[in-house]
């Protein structure tokens, strides 16, 4: 267990040295250069019992800490020590997702009559905004403090034309760190120009900390009775299905593990669950409930909250065993698992999903709440 802990325990969530549940000033250093010599600043930042530590390149989530039920310290976001590892090859750790979170079939749509073709970097199709998304773009960061709350505003403007997509697309994201320990996330974009847009982080969720092995025995809930199936490249078919007797059902606590080795067909394309939840609460003005996600051993919950209609839930199917953590630990198929709050993949091809399209005049606002107990 010594391995997956980190800094003093913290039994109360407040009172020792580094537990204080006050917020604290977010603390600036230099991570690393960019082969260009761009300074990659990291910055670190607690409140609640939570730490956070959130880097310029991709607003990268690079560790997040939180106490077990005996008030043990683990970072339980996967991701790496050094730029250089991120830069190298990250399958989007901890990263900001955009313009378009998940896939765009065949990297094009057609928006007022005009045709816009994508970055292609999934096979035949864009994936998470194309080859050079928003995860590996260098973002401007300011610290804040208001009032019990401490956290960080994250600021990149994407060029008309970026990756493919119409419109100069001013995005800013906002971590907040509560006097509770929630992560908060407040995704606002504007455009010059008719655009789509889907923003969402891509945290690889490993409750027993990162390089604690596999996740299969992680209780999941997600609020959902329906689900988008996909076809061999990921994306969806159409009209959503329901989850009643499929393994996709998660509608009650359950393993991630129990029904993974099902022979569905889902599964089998998928090399596990890489699906889009259609969140029963639908799209919202405030964040409500969508997924808890539990470790029986280590007694850590998060508990996740959002205005999006859907969740993409992804099992860590494409982790191979060719990264290495902080942990020291090498990252295999099943050792994390992403809930990435969204609007559906492939949404500008599927007139029956909700609406992605951006106009100019219009500010696209997402939030997300992640709550640890
Ligand atoms: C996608 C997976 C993809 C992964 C990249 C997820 O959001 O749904 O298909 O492989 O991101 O690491």
């Amino acid at each position: 267990m010594s391995s997956k802990s980190s800094g003093p325990a913290c039994h109360e969530r407040a009172g020792p040295l580094g537990c204080s549940t006050k917020g604290r000033k977010p603390v600036k250093e230099l991570f690393g250069k960019l082969a260009d010599g761009t300074e990659i600043h990291r910055w670190s930042l607690e409140n609640g019992g939570t730490r956070l530590k959130v880097l310029s390149y991709g607003g990268i989530v690079q560790s997040l800490e939180i106490p077990d039920r005996e008030g043990r310290y683990a970072n339980v976001s996967l991701g790496f020590d050094t730029i250089e590892d991120y830069v190298a090859g990250s399958p989007y750790f901890g990263a900001l997702i955009g313009r378009y979170g998940n896939r765009i079939g065949a990297g094009r749509f057609t928006l007022d009559g005009e045709t816009f073709q994508l970055s292609v970097n999934d096979g035949a199709n864009s994936l998470h905004g194309g080859a050079d998304g928003f995860d590996k773009a260098v973002w401007d960061v300011e610290p804040f403090e208001d009032g019990s709350d401490v956290g960080l505003r994250l600021r990149y403007t994407s060029v008309d034309g970026e990756q493919g997509y119409p419109g100069t697309l001013a995005v800013r994201v906002t971590y907040t760190l509560t006097e509770r320990g929630e992560w908060r996330i407040d995704y606002e974009a504007t455009t010059d120009k008719v655009t789509v847009v889907n923003l969402t982080n891509h945290v690889y969720w490993n409750l027993a900390g990162e390089g604690g092995g596999s996740i299969h025995d992680h209780r999941l809930t997600i609020a959902a009775s329906r689900f988008t199936p996909v076809d061999a490249g990921l994306i969806p078919t159409g009209e959503p299905a329901e989850v009643a007797g499929t393994p996709f059902d998660f509608r009650g606590a359950k393993t991630v593990g129990e029904d993974i080795r099902e022979a569905d067909r889902q599964l089998l394309y998928a090399k596990g669950f890489d699906h889009n939840w259609v969140l029963d609460k639908g799209r919202t003005a405030d964040p409500e409930w969508a997924a808890t996600l539990s470790d029986p051993e280590s007694g850590r919950t998060l508990k996740i909250s959002t205005t999006e209609p859907g969740l993409q839930f992804y099992s860590g199917n494409f982790l191979d065993g060719t990264l290495v953590g902080p942990s020291g630990k090498i990252y295999r198929q099943g050792d994390a698992l992403c809930l990435e709050t969204q609007h559906f993949p492939d949404s500008p091809n599927k007139t029956s999903y909700p609406s992605t399209l951006l106009r100019p005049g219009q500010t696209y606002r997402s939030t997300t709440v992640h709550a640890f107990d």
